[in-house]
C-alpha cells in the first residue's frame, strides 16, 4: 500500500483556537523551582482577557527550575523553556528569553514572586494605548514602595537610581527596576547597541535605544520573598560600574579589557608585596644573607606564582563573572592562565629589552612591555582560559 510521503500529505491547519500570545512575560529564574508554580498560577489568576505567555529563562540551575518549568509546560502550553548552560547573567537571561517570543508586547519580571503580577494587565492597557515604548514598574512614584527594605539597601539603590538618570535620556524615577512592559519595536531598536553586561537591564536598554524612550509608569510595592534566596551579592555593585563604564567607553575600548587591566594593575602590587616579604624572611631568618642572588630568585618565583593566582582569580570572579568557572574547570583554567602569562612575559621582557637597545628611553620600554603584554594575556586567555 502507498502511504502518502511527508511532502504530498496535506499540510496540517493551524487550530483555530491556538492564537499567537500578544504578551510575553520573560522572567530570568535561578534556583527558583518552588516559586515556579506560584508564578504560574499568579499569572493565570491576574492576567484574564489577555492572550498571554510565559517564558521561563534559567541558567541551569542546581535545583532544576527548569525542569519544575517543563513539567508545568506540558499541562499549560501559555508556559515556555530557555535553558542556558554554562552561561550566567540576568541581562542575557533577560535578552535572550525577550528574543525566543514573537509577542509584540513583552514583559519581565523577576521569578520570585517579589514583583507584583496585578499590575501586569494596567500595564497592559497602558501600553496598547501606543503611545509610550515603555511602562516600568516604579518602587519610587505615588504608590509604589519597597517594602521591608534595611536602610542600607534602600540607600544603595537610591544613589545607583541617581547615577543611572545621567544614561537613560528618559524620566525613569525607578530605572533600576526589574520589573518593565515594553513593545517589541522598541527592543529591537536598542539591540545592537546593549551592553549585556549585569543585571540592569531597562537600564541598558533606556541608555541603548537611538531615540530617548516614552516612559510611562506604575507604582508597585516590592514584595518580601517567601522561598529561596536573593542572587544579588555584593559584587552586583561592580557589575553596575562595569554596565556605567561600558555605556561611557565602551565604544573605545572593552568594558572586559579595562577589568582585565585593572585586575593586572592589582597584580603588580601583589607581586611587589610577597618580593619584599619573602625576600626580606629569606634574608632575615634563613641562610640568604650568603645567598643572595638564590634569595632573590626564590622571592621573585614566589611572587610571581601568587600574582598570577590572584590575577586568575579576581579574573575569573569579575572579569568573567558570566563565564566564571568552578570546580575542576578551575584548575585546568589557572593552568592555562600560568601558560598565557608565562609567554606573555617571555614578550615583555623580549620586547623592552629590544626597544631599550635602541632607544635608551626606560620607561618607555618597559610601558611598551607591558602594554604588549596585556593585550596578549587579555587575547589569549579569552581564548584558551574563559573559553565559551
Ligand atoms: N537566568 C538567571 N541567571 N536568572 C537569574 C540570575 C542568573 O544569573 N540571577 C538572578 N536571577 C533571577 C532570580 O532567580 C530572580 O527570579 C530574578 O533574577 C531576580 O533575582 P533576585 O536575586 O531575586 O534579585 P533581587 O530581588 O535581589 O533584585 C531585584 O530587585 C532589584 C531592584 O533593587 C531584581 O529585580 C533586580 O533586577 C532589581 O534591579
Ligand atoms: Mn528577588
Amino acid at each position: 500500500m502507498d502511504r502518502p510521503t511527508l511532502h504530498e500529505a496535506a499540510p496540517p491547519a493551524a487550530p483555530a483556537r491556538v492564537l499567537p500570545a500578544e504578551l510575553a512575560i520573560v522572567v530570568p529564574v535561578y534556583n527558583e523551582s518552588r516559586n515556579v508554580p506560584l508564578l504560574v498560577a499568579a499569572l493565570d489568576a491576574a492576567l484574564t482577557g489577555v492572550r498571554w505567555e510565559v517564558v521561563f529563562v534559567d541558567d541551569n540551575s542546581p535545583d532544576r527550575t527548569a525542569d519544575q518549568a517543563r513539567d508545568l509546560a506540558l499541562a499549560d502550553p501559555r508556559v515556555r523553556v530557555v535553558q542556558r548552560f554554562g552561561r550566567r547573567g540576568l541581562s542575557t537571561a533577560c535578552i535572550e528569553g525577550i528574543l525566543a517570543t514573537a509577542a509584540p508586547y513583552v514583559a519581565v519580571m523577576d521569578g520570585d514572586m517579589q514583583h507584583d503580577e496585578r499590575v501586569l494587565t494596567d500595564m497592559f492597557r497602558r501600553i496598547t494605548r501606543g503611545d509610550v515604548d515603555v511602562v516600568v514598574g516604579s518602587r519610587y512614584v505615588a504608590g509604589g514602595g519597597v517594602g521591608e527594605w534595611d536602610r542600607r539597601r534602600a540607600a544603595m539603590s537610591r544613589f545607583a537610581t541617581r547615577l543611572a538618570g545621567r544614561l537613560t535620556r528618559a524620566p525613569i524615577t525607578d530605572p533600576m527596576s526589574g520589573f518593565f512592559m515594553l513593545r517589541r519595536d522598541a527592543f529591537m531598536a536598542a539591540l545592537p547597541n546593549l551592553s549585556t553586561v549585569g543585571f540592569k537591564i531597562l537600564l541598558d536598554i533606556a541608555a541603548s535605544t537611538p531615540e530617548p524612550l516614552r516612559v510611562a509608569e506604575v507604582p508597585y510595592t516590592f514584595r518580601t520573598r517567601q522561598h529561596g534566596e536573593s542572587k544579588l551579592d555584593s559584587l552586583v555593585l561592580w557589575e553596575y560600574l562595569q554596565l556605567l563604564l561600558d555605556k561611557m567607553f565602551g565604544r573605545y575600548v572593552p568594558v572586559r579589557f579595562i577589568s582585565f587591566a585593572m585586575v593586572g594593575g592589582s597584580g603588580v602590587f601583589v607581586h611587589f608585596l610577597v618580593l619584599t616579604i619573602v625576600l626580606e624572611s629569606l634574608l632575615t631568618f634563613g641562610d640568604g644573607a650568603a645567598h643572595q642572588g638564590r634569595s632573590f630568585a626564590i622571592a621573585q618565583g614566589a611572587a610571581t606564582l601568587v600574582a598570577t593566582t590572584s590575577n586568575f582569580l579576581l579574573n575569573n570572579l569579575l572579569t568573567y563573572r558570566d563565564q566564571r568557572l568552578t570546580g575542576r574547570r578551575l584548575w585546568w583554567g589557572w593552568l592555562s592562565f600560568n601558560l598565557v602569562c608565562g609567554i606573555g612575559f617571555l614578550a615583555n621582557v623580549g620586547i623592552a629589552h629590544y626597544l631599550y637597545q635602541r632607544q635608551n628611553y626606560l620607561i618607555v620600554s618597559a610601558l611598551a612591555g607591558i602594554a604588549v603584554t596585556t593585550v596578549w594575556n587579555y587575547a589569549m586567555s579569552s581564548i584558551f582560559t574563559w573559553r565559551k
